[in-house]
């Protein structure tokens, strides 16, 4: 008859031994498995339910006033800026709008400046430049626009794009004159957006003096 080996002090510790390290593995094992399930569990929860952002709402009546806006100005247009809420308010002779300030290359937020062709090579005093700037009737001449601080897109007062790698116009929002002549502008309501190359000016405008906007959306 054969010896069973572990029939022994020595093989009993031996096996107790061999048994305790296979627990071991296992228990390795299942942690491991438990840790790999916990993590896609939290990654498929962060995929379904993504981190809410405090962005604040779409919708919200400027700090300013249409009599702001209007003023004694002797440039017969002008521009008043939300920047936390990434908004201008623009008044030109054929009436209100309200540029988006996103730029539309990777996000940023464009600056408002008065000389937007400077140092972009291109010719301020040419006709398609000056397109930008005389509306109907209007006698301006003033190269204002936005300029963006992350990788130099430069846009005309309509949010035209012109230089830089932002491959399409800013959009616009809408933009109601409230009962108190504050502005509501609704940045979830897009009244105008332009395709790249799309450089026509766009008609959409609130009319000052009726409170009413004309309608004439572009691309929504
Ligand atoms: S984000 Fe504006 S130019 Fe790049």
């Amino acid at each position: 008859m054969a010896l069973n080996p572990y029939d022994s002090p020595r093989g009993r510790l031996r096996s107790r031994v061999e048994t305790t390290r296979r627990q071991f593995l296992l228990l390795i094992g299942a942690v491991g498995a438990l840790g790999a399930t916990l993590f896609g569990g939290i990654e498929l929860l962060k995929f379904m339910f993504p981190a809410a952002t405090l962005e604040s709402p779409p919708e919200f009546k400027t700090t300013f006033t249409l009599d702001d806006l209007t003023g004694n100005n002797s440039l017969k247009v002008n521009v008043l800026s939300d920047t936390a809420n990434r908004v201008t308010v623009v008044l030109d002779s054929t009436g209100v709008y309200a540029v988006y300030l996103v730029c539309t290359h990777l996000g940023c937020t464009p600056n408002y400046v008065s000389d937007v062709t400077s140092g972009t090579g291109v010719d301020d005093k040419s006709p398609l430049v000056d397109q930008h700037y005389k509306a109907e009737g209007s006698a301006i001449s003033t190269r204002n626009g936005w300029a963006c601080p992350c990788h130099g897109s430069r846009y005309y007062i309509d949010s035209t794009n012109f230089y830089g790698p932002a491959p399409r116009p800013m959009d616009w929002v809408d933009i109601q004159l409230a009962p108190d002549k504050h502005f509501v502008v609704n940045r979830g309501v897009i009244t105008v957006y332009r395709q790249a190359g799309d450089n026509a000016i766009p008609k959409w405008r609130l009319d000052p003096k009726s409170g009413k906007t004309n309608g004439q959306t572009v691309g929504v």
